[in-house]
């Protein structure tokens, strides 16, 4: 975004250039003089003010929805991802939203698989295999590396997945709110339980994606409805966790007068994701799965909310499993770890 602003400020300096008689040109220093102020201002007014003025600005720096990492995959061509066992559909969340969704099916079908339409995919939604709904974190949309790894993992287990972007993410239409993750979950949920017939039907969540799985969770527990199994990948803790998840929240740190001024920047801005209120709801085993040296979310913060889930239920139904430090996964990587696919087993195993 901040690529893009630059180029056209110097498209439109570059007009002015032309457009009127050359001037003499400033001296150096003071230029670099009125850039730095430039930067300050910017740096210290413009994007406080404009943070606190503008809802929009803040559900873009809370989802960054509209960052497409990565750049140049055709969202449409799964099987380009070495995903080819794989069908991009669109579902229809609520009338003008339009989700796109990736479904794999179970490795072991790929052969089958090959240059099938979407009736023979939601057809084979009941062969009896276990299905995972991931939902993802903030930026970027289904084709990023590490979603499609979790996909992978879960597929070469047997079991299908689907992956979706949210509103506003991806080649989704319409804006993130918490509120429309929700619908958006839900919506994957019902179109998936329509066809799988007994099989159980697992939501695996990732940073962003706990929030929205646990909010989701809960929604349906009101309902009278209890997911078979929820795995909770990098969750954080908004209640408690001054930083939040989005990497634009270095501000918080970097600048601790701008971090004086938003005291409450989720409640006062309606992102709430009340994750520990929602684990003492849930009625369903959970699986925490967490790396030690997570720079977003510190270990400490997932065990309390370990505890928190472990007496609201029991230790049999809540699972916490770590993944040392030294592996070096963060936020992001611990779909890479080779003992990632037995921990799962063995949670879809007991459920
Ligand atoms: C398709 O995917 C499967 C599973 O990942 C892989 O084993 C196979 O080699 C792939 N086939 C082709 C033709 O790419």
């Amino acid at each position: 975004m901040k690529r893009r602003s630059g180029k056209q400020d110097s498209s439109a300096r570059d007009g002015q250039r032309t457009g009127r008689p050359q001037r003499k040109k400033a001296e150096p220093s003071r230029w670099g003089l009125k850039r730095g102020l430039l930067v300050l201002f910017v740096v210290f007014i413009l994007v406080p003010v404009s943070y606190i003025m503008l809802p929009e600005l803040i559900q873009h720096f809370v989802y960054t929805h509209r960052v497409r990492v990565p750049f140049f995959v055709d969202l449409s061509r799964p099987a380009d991802l070495s995903l080819n066992h794989t069908i991009n559909m669109y579902l229809t969340s609520e009338e003008g939203i339009s989700l796109g969704v990736w479904y794999t099916v179970p490795e072991s079908r790929w052969k089958e698989a090959q240059g099938k339409d979407l009736p023979w995919y939601e057809n084979a939604l009941s062969d009896g295999s276990p299905v995972f709904i991931y939902l993802h974190g903030n930026t970027g949309t289904r084709a990023a590396t590490h979603r499609v790894g979790v996909a992978k993992v879960l597929s070469a287990l047997g079991y299908h997945v689907l992956v979706p972007d949210y509103r506003g993410f991806g080649d989704s239409t319409g804006e993130p709110t918490e509120a429309g993750l929700t619908t958006d979950a839900l919506c994957v949920y019902n179109w998936v339980k329509a066809r799988s017939g007994n099989s159980l039907v697992v939501f695996w969540g990732h940073s962003l994606g706990t929030g929205v799985s646990t909010n989701t969770a809960v929604k349906m527990v009101q309902q009278g409805v209890v997911f078979d199994g929820v795995i909770l990948e990098g969750a954080f803790n908004s209640a408690r966790q001054k930083i939040p998840i989005n990497p634009f929240f270095w501000y918080y740190w970097k600048f601790p007068g701008v971090g004086y001024l938003f005291k409450e920047p989720w409640a006062e801005n309606k992102v709430v994701f009340p994750t520990e209120e929602n684990l003492k709801k849930m009625k369903s085993p959970i699986l925490f799965l967490h790396s030690e040296d997570d720079h977003m979310v510190p270990l400490p913060i997932v065990q309390q909310m370990y505890e928190v889930a472990a007496s609201a239920q029991t230790t049999e139904r809540v699972k916490l499993v770590t993944f040392e430090g030294s592996l070096g996964y963060l936020h992001n990587g611990l779909y890479r770890d080779p003992r990632l696919p037995d921990i799962i087993k063995r949670f879809v195993l007991s459920l």
